[in-house]
């Protein structure tokens, strides 16, 4: 049976019905507009953490009765975790200055954490507590103020990235591609899952996990939409899985990166982007295709004309996807350490989940067409591992703040679990072979050793075929 059996239900659901939900939702916001204010500033944008903004209002729009027995709050709603909170504040309206219908006053506002947060005023009855009206909004958007720290954590993320894409120029070996090719199955079924069952899964997770903050489900999305990290060859060989399978799909992925991250952004990506009202960054986007078909045709062009070189690069593929992800690791932990305020149980099952349904799919898939045990290894691994590099130079170059900061949190979180069930994977792996070798010798020592029982539980790659 479907392992995801009972949540393919919630994933349906939530591409079908989020977007509906979401405008149904606008809508009836924008009926509830009944009360006219005017704030000055008319909005708080970029506001930096810690500051503390002093509103001022105006409004012509009440009633003699409600002036008569009115109070009005501060009314704030936070996306997502709490962003900013009003300096507590009542008005009670009939102890107000009043120029006939006109009244004016100010409220402060302190900004805690990044983020995006709407503030209303709200009446209420002072005799029932009723809410009589609400008043138009005020958008805060507050920001982390930027050091060169920061500058630095983006660009060297897209160094590495360029590095890796011209050793991954160099490293590839078109023989083995085409040998692999020639049975295309495997590779197809490996793109399939990489750009068309993770993009999906990934946008689902987003609107089940992070309904109500659409910065996560960017981050979702764009984690979702990368190509197959260099990690997976590296996982593939230590578990035991078709490495020129491997190596062929990561190939695919990384060209046909160019074409299927602009496709996924710019259609089912195009929804989240409305939601948030931003503009899709067209050109930004496009350009970092661009910026990545740079490196990797120097990588080739090395291959050809200095191959010495591109041996060497080659060669340190390898320890440099390693050094990528650690990097990204640290990096983000020491100088991002807001991102620890964002780690929600949200961010963690997202950064557990995205992986783990990458790796069940790309197993199912693969079993579904009856691959051998080794190649639907690769498969898995290889839709599971994500380049997070490319998805964090994605989202930083393309987005302003607070979103690149916002949902920078959730391919970080992915790069930091996705080794998890894989190093899990080893130990009972190793558990098992160990514990079968052990009982090989008991059995022989017992003089019972008899070969052919043993052969299932010693077989690796059957047991991981009958676990998928
Ligand atoms: C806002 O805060 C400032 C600084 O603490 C204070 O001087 C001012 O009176 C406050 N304004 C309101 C409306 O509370």
């Amino acid at each position: 049976m479907c392992p995801l059996w009972p949540f393919h239900v919630f994933l349906i659901y939530g591409i079908i019905l989020g977007p509906l939900w979401m405008m149904t939702s606008a809508a009836v916001n924008q009926m509830m507009h009944t009360w006219n204010v005017s704030f000055e500033p008319s909005s708080l944008l970029n506001i930096p953490i810690g500051s503390l903004n002093t509103v001022s209002f105006e409004t012509y729009d009440l009633t003699p009765e409600e002036i008569q027995y009115g109070v009005v709050s501060v009314q704030i709603e936070n996306a997502g975790h709490d962003s900013v909170e009003p300096v507590d504040k009542i008005y009670i309206l009939n102890t107000e200055p009043m120029n006939d219908h006109y009244w004016s006053s100010a409220f402060n506002i302190s900004a805690n954490f990044l983020g995006y947060a709407k503030a209303r005023l709200k009446l209420k009855s002072i005799n029932d507590d009723r809410t009589l009206k609400t008043s138009n909004a005020l958008n805060i958007t507050v920001v982390r103020e930027e050091k060169a720290i920061d500058k630095a954590f983006t660009w060297s993320v897209a160094t590495l990235v360029s590095i890796i894409y011209i050793n991954f120029g160099c490293a590839i070996e078109p023989d083995i591609v085409k040998k692999t090719l020639k049975r295309p199955i495997g590779p197809v079924i490996g793109f399939m899952s990489q750009f068309v069952v993770m993009p999906l899964v990934s946008f689902g997770l987003a609107k089940v996990l992070f309904p109500e903050s659409l910065a996560m489900q960017l981050g979702m999305f764009f984690t979702g939409v990368s190509p197959a990290g260099g990690a997976s060859n590296i996982w593939t060989v230590t578990l035991g899985g078709n490495l020129n399978l491997s190596i062929t799909m990561t190939t695919i992925s990384t060209f046909a990166a160019f074409v299927m991250i602009p496709v996924w952004i710019f259609t089912l990506g195009q929804l989240i982007f409305a939601a948030a009202n931003t503009k899709i960054p067209y050109a930004r986007i496009a350009s970092i295709a661009v910026g990545l078909v740079i490196p990797l045709s120097i990588g080739l062009a090395l291959q050809r004309f200095c191959p010495k070189i591109a041996k060497f690069m080659a060669r340190i593929l390898r320890p440099f996807s390693i050094i990528l992800i650690l990097f990204i690791v640290i990096f983000a932990i020491i100088t991002n350490y807001y991102i620890f305020k964002l780690f929600s149980w949200q961010i963690v099952v997202a950064g557990l989940g995205l992986p783990w349904l990458g790796f069940v799919f790309g197993g199912l898939l693969g079993h579904v067409f009856r691959q051998p045990p080794m190649d639907i290894l690769a498969i898995a691994i290889e839709t599971g591992i994500q380049n997070t590099g490319i998805a964090i130079f994605m989202l930083r170059f393309s987005l302003k703040q607070p979103e690149a900061d916002l949902t920078t949190v959730v391919p970080v979180a992915v790069a930091i679990m996705t080794p998890l069930p894989l190093a899990l994977w080893y130990v009972i792996k190793k558990f098992q072979a160990y514990s079968s070798q052990k009982r090989n010798i008991r059995l022989e020592s017992d003089g019972v050793g008899d070969p052919s029982r043993l052969e299932p539980l010693s077989n690796g790659n059957g047991r991981i075929s009958s676990h998928e």
